[in-house]
């Protein structure tokens, strides 16, 4: 995986909430954290062309996320902050199919595939269950497993853990730590990150600190004053 961000920056209006940035990601595991509203949904967002660049260019594997937008979206899924939103069929089996519709498979490969996806993360149970009735924990599963059955290769979650119980909580960071996919983890929950090998530190809209957790957690303390 090679993530390059090349003299990028985001302006909302007249409120910049990306200064210009340069930097390359490659790493298997990295975190994002920093304030509410420093900038790091619009960073994640960035990566997969959700939002696209005022200034500067974002490349995956060598693909511009805007001239290339189409083959982006299929390298990098995006697991959204509330993943309630991105529910799009109300039998949380035909959620997870829906990806696969329109690739020429046969309705026998999409079952395959689908179950597969199910087994991956520990699901099956909640296969003919109905999306929205599903808890939170349950539901950033379904996300998970939703996004992955078309197979990316990196894999954006924006906050997966919120509002998660210890139990959920523990699943869904045992599930992130499983995955084969890069994962790019923006996050509150700090403990979440100790293990990853990079961790990104946004501060107003500028990265603050980039380095090994230790260091960047000890930074986000500092700026946060606590
Ligand atoms: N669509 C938008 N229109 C206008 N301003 C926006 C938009 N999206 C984000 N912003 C602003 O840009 C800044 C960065 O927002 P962003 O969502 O990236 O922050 P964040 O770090 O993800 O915050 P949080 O931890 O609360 O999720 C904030 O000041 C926010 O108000
Ligand atoms: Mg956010």
């Amino acid at each position: 995986m090679d993530i390059c961000f090349t003299n990028v920056s985001v302006t909302y209006g007249n409120r910049v909430a990306l200064h210009p940035l340069t930097l390359t990601l490659r790493e298997s595991r990295i975190g994002i954290i920093g304030l509410n509203g420093s900038g790091k949904t619009t960073f994640a967002r960035l990566i997969n062309g959700l939002v696209k660049p005022g200034t500067g260019t974002v490349s995956v594997n060598g693909l511009d996320t805007v001239t290339d937008a189409k083959a982006v979206l299929s390298t990098v899924g995006y697991i959204f902050q509330n993943p309630q939103n991105q529910i799009i069929m109300p039998i949380v089996r035909d959620d997870i199919a829906f990806g696969l519709k329109n690739r020429g498979l046969s309705g026998t490969e999409m079952t395959a595939q689908t179950d597969a996806v199910l087994a991956r993360f520990g699901i099956d149970h909640l296969a003919g269950r109905r999306a929205h009735e599903l808890s939170g924990g349950e539901t950033q599963l379904v996300a998970i497993a939703s996004v992955t059955v078309t197979g990316p290769s990196v894999l954006i979650l924006d906050e997966p853990t919120n509002q998660l119980d210890l139990r959920n909580r523990q699943r869904v960071a045992k599930t992130l730590d499983a995955l084969r996919e890069h994962a790019i983890v923006v996050s509150h929950d700090l403990p979440l990150l100790e293990t990853f090998e990079r961790v990104l530190l946004f501060h107003e809209g500028r990265l603050l600190a980039d380095g090994a957790p230790d260091a960047v957690i000890a930074a986000y303390h500092e700026v946060a004053g606590c």
